[in-house]
């Protein structure tokens, strides 16, 4: 019985490295960024710089900012083939009737570079992300 047992534990446990890698972000894509907890604080970093930004802050007055935070990060990270997978609203559902005009989507894609920037994370980086963000504006923008 005891080395059934014993046998269960060790074949139990030669699952553990594979549900760690599944779940695991993927820390080389994210590496310029700092892994999953240094793209957390450019996200934060970034949704302070949108808050303040006099020409887009005020969509951001009754916004739940934990939420947009933690939803910001897990979209990057899974735009940017970090292994994360985003859990949020469609774009589209997330910006409706907000009526989002292109230079506020420009200003709020600025806020971000400049965080990213002030991060060190390398230019060629940051087209990555933004390459990936900029068609959302089809689905952000009203008018
Ligand atoms: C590519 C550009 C953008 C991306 C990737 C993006 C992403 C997101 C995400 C992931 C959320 C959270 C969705 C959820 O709660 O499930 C969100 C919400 C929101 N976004 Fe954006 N967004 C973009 C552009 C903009 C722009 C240009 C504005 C306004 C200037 C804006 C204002 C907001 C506001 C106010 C919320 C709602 C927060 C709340 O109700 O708690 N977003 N966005």
């Amino acid at each position: 019985m005891a080395r059934y047992s014993t046998l269960w534990a060790a074949s139990m446990l030669a699952w553990v490295p594979a549900l760690c890698i599944a779940q695991a972000p993927n820390e080389p894509a994210l590496a310029a960024y700092g892994g999953y907890e240094g793209l957390g604080k450019i996200t934060h970093d970034f949704v302070e710089r949108v808050q303040k930004n006099p020409k887009i802050g005020r969509f951001f007055k009754e916004a739940d900012i934990e939420r947009l935070e933690a939803m910001l990060t897990d979209q990057f990270c899974d735009v940017l083939g970090g292994g994360c997978k985003y859990s949020g609203k469609s774009m589209k559902e997330a910006h409706t009737n907000m009526k989002v005009a292109t230079a506020d989507f420009n200003a709020l894609a600025e806020d971000l570079q400049d965080a990213l920037t002030a991060a060190n994370v390398p230019t060629y980086q940051q087209n990555k992300l933004i390459a990936k963000l900029a068609p959302m504006h089809r689905d952000v923008v009203e008018k």
